[in-house]
C-alpha cells in the first residue's frame, strides 16, 4: 500500500471563508506563497459562490488570477453551479469542486436546494467541466453528523459519494463538517463507502471541534485512505454549520504522517512559518498543537 499521502490544503478557502474580519487579497496570496514554499502542491485557494452567502470569498477571481503558477501546484476552487464554474474557468482554476451533503437539511441551508436537485446541478457542472478538460472533485458534507439532523446513516453518505463518482468526480472528499466524529463512527462510515468506492478515490476531511480529527485521520489511514484535507493553523469552519470549528491543522497532520513514515513532500518547519504568517495577520494564536509545541508555546 502506498506510503505517499496527498494533502489538500484548504486553509485559503475552508479556513478563511468563515472569518468575520476582512482578509484582503494580498494576505491570501501571502499565505498561498508560503504554503507553496513549504512544498504544498494541492491548494484550495478560492470559492466561486454567491458573495451574498459567503462574503469573505468575494475576491476569489483576483486570488486565482494572481497566484504564481508552476512547480506542479494544483489550484482549485469550489463551484456550486454553472455560474461558479464559468467564473472558475475564466479565473484559470486547475481543478474545481462541487459540494453536496448527506443531510437534506444541511443541503437546503448551505446551497439552497435538496440533495437530488444538487446532484442534477452538479451533473451539468461536470459536463461543462469535462468539455474544458477540468478535473472535478466532489465533497460530501455531514458524513459524521449534521448540525440540524444529528446522526447521518453511513449508507446515505456512501450513496451520495457513489453518485458523485458516477457522474465523473475523480475524488470524493468526505467531510465531517461539524467535527463530531470519532474513530468508531469514522470506521463505520468508511466501511459503507468502501463497499461502493475504492479507497484511492476517497479523501478524509476532518474538522476538529471535538479534538478527534487526528484520531479520525489515523482510522482512515488504517482503512487505506491516502488523501486528506487540512487547514494550516487549524483555520476554518462553515458559515452554515454554526459552532463547528476549524479543519484539522495541516501542521498536526504532517507531524503525524512524518512520524508514521509517510511521504507528503511538505517541510514542517516552513509550514509552521506559513501558519505563523496567517495567525499574525488574523491577530490570534494558532490552533495547531504542533505549531505551538514547536514555538515553545503551551497549548490552550
Ligand atoms: P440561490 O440564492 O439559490 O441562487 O443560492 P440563485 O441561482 O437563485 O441566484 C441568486 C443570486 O445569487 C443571483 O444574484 C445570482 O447571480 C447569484 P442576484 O440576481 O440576486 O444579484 N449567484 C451567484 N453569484 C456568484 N457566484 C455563484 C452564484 N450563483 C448564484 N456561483 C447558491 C444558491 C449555491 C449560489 C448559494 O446557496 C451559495 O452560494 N452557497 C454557498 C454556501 C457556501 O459556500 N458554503 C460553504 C462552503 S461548503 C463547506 O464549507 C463544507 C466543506 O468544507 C466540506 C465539509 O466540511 O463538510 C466543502
Ligand atoms: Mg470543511
Amino acid at each position: 500500500m502506498s506510503h505517499t499521502v496527498k494533502i489538500v490544503e484548504v486553509g485559503p478557502r475552508d479556513g478563511l471563508q468563515n472569518e468575520k474580519q476582512p482578509v484582503d487579497v494580498a494576505t491570501k496570496l501571502g499565505l498561498i506563497e508560503r504554503l507553496v514554499a513549504a512544498g504544498v502542491r494541492h491548494i484550495e485557494a478560492a470559492s466561486f459562490v454567491s458573495p451574498k452567502w459567503v462574503p469573505q470569498m468575494a475576491g476569489s477571481a483576483e486570488v486565482m488570477q494572481s497566484v504564481v503558477r508552476g512547480g506542479g501546484v494544483v489550484y482549485s476552487a469550489l463551484t456550486p453551479n454553472l455560474q461558479g464554474l464559468e467564473a472558475a474557468i475564466a479565473a484559470g482554476c486547475d481543478e474545481v469542486a462541487v459540494f453536496g451533503a448527506a443531510s437534506e437539511s444541511f443541503s437546503q441551508r448551505n446551497i439552497n436546494c435538496s440533495i437530488r436537485e444538487s446532484l442534477e446541478r452538479f451533473r451539468t457542472v461536470l459536463e461543462v467541466a469535462a468539455a474544458h478538460s477540468l478535473p472535478v472533485r466532489g465533497y460530501v458534507s455531514c458524513v459524521l453528523g449534521c448540525p440540524y439532523e444529528g446522526p447521518i446513516a453511513p449508507e446515505k453518505v456512501a450513496e451520495v459519494a457513489y453518485m458523485m463518482r458516477e457522474m465523473g468526480c475523480h475524488e470524493i472528499s468526505l467531510g465531517d463538517t461539524i467535527g463530531r466524529g470519532h474513530p468508531a463512527s469514522t470506521r463505520r462510515m468508511l466501511d459503507a463507502c468502501l463497499l461502493k468506492l475504492p479507497a484511492a478515490q476517497l479523501a478524509g476531511h476532518f474538522h476538529d471541534t471535538y479534538g478527534m480529527a487526528i484520531a479520525n485521520t489515523v482510522a482512515a489511514l488504517d482503512m487505506g485512505l491516502r488523501t486528506f484535507d487540512s487547514s494550516v493553523s487549524g483555520l476554518g469552519g462553515c458559515p452554515y454549520a454554526v459552532g463547528a470549528s476549524g479543519n484539522v491543522a495541516t501542521e498536526d497532520v504532517v507531524y503525524l504522517l512524518d512520524g508514521l513514515g509517510y511521504e507528503t513532500g511538505i517541510d514542517l518547519a516552513k509550514l509552521v512559518e506559513a501558519g505563523a504568517f496567517i495567525s499574525a495577520a488574523l491577530g490570534r494564536a494558532t490552533a495547531s498543537r504542533v505549531a505551538r509545541a514547536m514555538a515553545g508555546t503551551p497549548s490552550a
